[in-house]
């Protein structure tokens, strides 16, 4: 495991998308793995400019998202569609038939979850992963207690992250308690992985998951069983080490 400390989130912003920058110009056509919450949205205002200025091409890239509410109408603002289409992919030169996210409206979403894991398999698998991580240790929607094995599935929201996430909804608005998320058997496949973490109120489960035993009870601390992982955080997140 590879720890990086930096300033600021600014500083983690920059570090992260230069990261992904620089393997997509050694591979061109890289599958990445993608994140929503407000963590990775600079770092995707920076492959924005990064894109506008020439420095990086998405034309051949493909990204799989990491999760989705379950219940959200196709197009709602808070859906995970809806942030990468407005935060990312619309601002870049990437072809969105390649961009998935699974599908939070499905009529079929037990079926949508085997069909995102063939998805996966026919393009060849995740190259890199980025990763958030909820205060309380979760990775995607992979929830404490969740199994370290598990494929994409549907999970159940722990009432730590429907509040706080409540955030983003509005008073009054019914916020889902489901959602669709790849497993973490599924992010361990990538061949890398990229977490980070920004503020004090991830300090916690950033010292679970770097300096704790790998237990379901911090769902990332199995990241310590990668051979390729690198965490990227900043002096806030990093104040319990
Ligand atoms: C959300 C997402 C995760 C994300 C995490 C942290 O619930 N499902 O993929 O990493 O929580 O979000 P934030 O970056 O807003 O703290």
């Amino acid at each position: 495991m590879r720890i990086v400390i930096l300033k600021d989130d600014l500083a983690v912003a920059e570090f992260g998308a230069n990261y992904i920058i620089e393997s997509i110009n050694k591979k061109p056509n890289t599958v990445l793995g993608l994140a929503t919450g407000s963590t990775p949205i600079r770092l995707y205002e920076k492959m924005m400019i990064a894109n506008q200025t020439k420095r990086v091409c998405f034309k051949k890239v493909t990204t799989f998202n990491l999760d989705e509410y379950l219940g959200l109408a196709v197009g709602h603002p808070q859906s995970y569609r809806y942030f990468m289409d407005h935060r990312l992919f619309n601002h870049i030169d990437i072809d969105k038939e390649n961009t998935f996210v699974p599908n939070g409206a499905s009529d079929n979403p037990i079926a949508d979850c085997t069909h995102y894991e063939e998805y996966l398999r026919e393009k060849g698998g995740v190259d890199l992963q980025l990763l958030g991580i909820g205060s309380n240790g979760h990775i995607g929607f992979n929830e404490p207690g969740s199994s370290l094995a598990s494929r994409t599935h549907i999970a159940v929201l722990s009432k730590e992250t429907i509040s706080a996430n409540k955030r983003f909804f509005s008073v009054g608005e019914s916020q889902p308690h489901l959602s669709i998320t790849m497993g973490i058997g599924t992010i361990l496949e990538s061949r890398e992985i990229m977490l980070i973490a920004t503020g004090a109120n991830k300090a916690e489960a950033i010292k679970n998951t770097i300096e704790g035993p790998v237990s379901s009870s911090c769902p990332a601390s199995i990241l310590q069983m990668h051979p390729y992982v690198t965490i990227v955080m900043d002096e806030e997140a990093a104040k319990s080490l």
